[in-house]
């Protein structure tokens, strides 16, 4: 099961926020998340806020969700005034989002439209997996004003995927790469096409990560995201690991597969923009992903979600009964939030920017940061300039470290 939510300050019961976050509002991008907690089955790597069916248990199920989604969303009206507040990025994420049907995409999406308006050219992201789309779907959803779709593809190689517990038939990715295509999704019909990929996983070899490499190019998506797998405490496969019948992901095996997928995907067109984010051009980076990089403002919607507003971070219940309770009952869904102090944003500027292609202004460190500089461009971590800290590619398969002697 997914892990507990951390504990915080109490939030009022009609969600309100207090006048110095109002007062930041509309500085920044603004954007929503929309959580969608259903998936078919569970994947042995997964720990995050999702359920089967089986495990959401009596008195919740996916028809109502939309309706609830759509009533956090008239509450975060409620909750933000009527300042005009043009929505920049939408991302539906999971969980399956396509789990649910089309015409559910399309109702959450008008919601956010007609509380708050959609700026002009919003990006709008769905996750998908490769087998719960078709064609027809995605017309759907691109006819509802949908950009940008997601497919969680993770690897090309059946042992490697039967690893992960992931259902999906390989052979089905570049059909349905197509398929998203032809509704739109490419940057002819206005859209971008992103694949999500793992690595290290075990068992995985140097030729394995090769095949998903170049399978994944084959497709010529605009954007890939390259994760490294992370056994995460609570999940079947940290449980495989313990007993001993996999091995733990190696650290020198990690960054072969990172510098392996740095040439692969470059060679093939696309240029890093964060550690593990690879896009064609400026136009098909994930403006949702940047904005949470950037410290932009955005309302999570569903069970679990996280949001932000000017310095306010907080976090709904976990549960999507416990949710959807919370809806019927007219109270915020929010569980506890946290007022985050000076010192923390520009902390968490250091630990997010730092990954940035752009890179972290210098002026952001404070004098011991900044006295770290000089060695870290002498071994090689980040390149050689005043104005800004960008990481070498010896530096992104560090960022950890180099992020922590910026700090200490
Ligand atoms: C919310 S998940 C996925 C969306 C969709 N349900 C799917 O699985 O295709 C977003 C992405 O996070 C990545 N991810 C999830 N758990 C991970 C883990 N333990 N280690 C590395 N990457 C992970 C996967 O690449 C996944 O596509
Ligand atoms: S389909 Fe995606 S969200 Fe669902 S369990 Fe698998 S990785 Fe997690």
């Amino acid at each position: 099961m997914p892990s507990a939510l951390p504990e915080g300050d109490p939030v009022p019961t009609d969600g309100s926020l207090p006048p110095s976050a109002l007062a930041e509002l509309g500085a920044r991008p603004f954007a929503f998340y929309v959580h969608v907690p259903f998936c078919r089955v569970r994947c042995g790597y997964c720990d995050f806020n999702t359920y089967t069916a089986e495990e959401l248990g009596p008195g919740v199920s996916r028809t109502s969700y939309a309706d609830q989604a759509v009533a956090e969303v008239r509450l975060a009206r409620r909750v933000l005034g009527e300042r005009d507040l043009p929505v920049d990025t939408v991302f539906l994420g999971g969980g399956t989002p396509t789990l649910l049907p089309p015409e559910d995409l399309g109702r959450l999406l008008r919601a956010i439209d007609d509380e708050f308006g959609l700026a002009p050219g919003a990006e709008v992201t769905t996750e998908a997996n490769p087998d719960s789309v078709d064609l027809a779907y995605l017309e759907r959803l691109r006819e509802a004003g949908y950009t940008r779709v997601s497919f969680g593809v993770q690897s090309a190689v059946p042992h490697v995927l039967a690893v992960l517990d992931r259902t999906h038939d390989p052979l089905r990715v570049p059909g349905v790469v197509e398929a998203a295509r032809a509704a739109g999704f490419d940057p002819a019909g206005g859209g971008s096409i992103s694949l999500d990929l793992i690595y290290g996983t075990p068992g995985e070899s140097n030729d394995d990560w090769e095949t998903t490499l170049e399978a994944a190019l084959a497709c010529a998506p605009d954007h890939v995201s390259a994760y490294s797998l992370i056994v995460e405490d609570g999940t079947a496969l940290a449980r495989r690991v313990r007993r001993g019948e996999l091995p733990m992901p190696d650290d020198d095996d990690l960054a072969d597969k990172y510098v392996q997928a740095d040439e692969r995907l470059v060679g093939a067109g696309l240029g890093w923009y964060e550690v593990s984010n690879w896009a064609r051009d400026d136009a098909a980076r994930c403006r949702h992903n940047l904005g949470y990089w950037a410290g932009a403002d955005w309302w999570g919607i569903g069970p679990g979600a996280h949001s932000h507003v000017g310095g306010v971070r907080w976090w709904n219940v976990k549960h999507p009964a416990a949710y959807a309770g919370r809806l019927v009952d007219g109270v915020t869904p929010a569980h506890a939030r946290e007022v985050l102090d000076a010192g923390t944003r520009r902390l968490e500027r250091v630990l997010l920017e730092v990954r940035l292609r752009s890179g972290l202004p210098v002026d952001v460190l404070d004098e011991a940061g900044r006295a770290a500089l000089p060695g870290l461009v002498a071994d090689g971590l980040v390149e050689d300039r005043t104005d800004r800290v960008v990481l070498t590619l010896r530096g992104r398969l560090l960022a950890d470290g180099v992020v922590h002697r910026l700090l200490t």
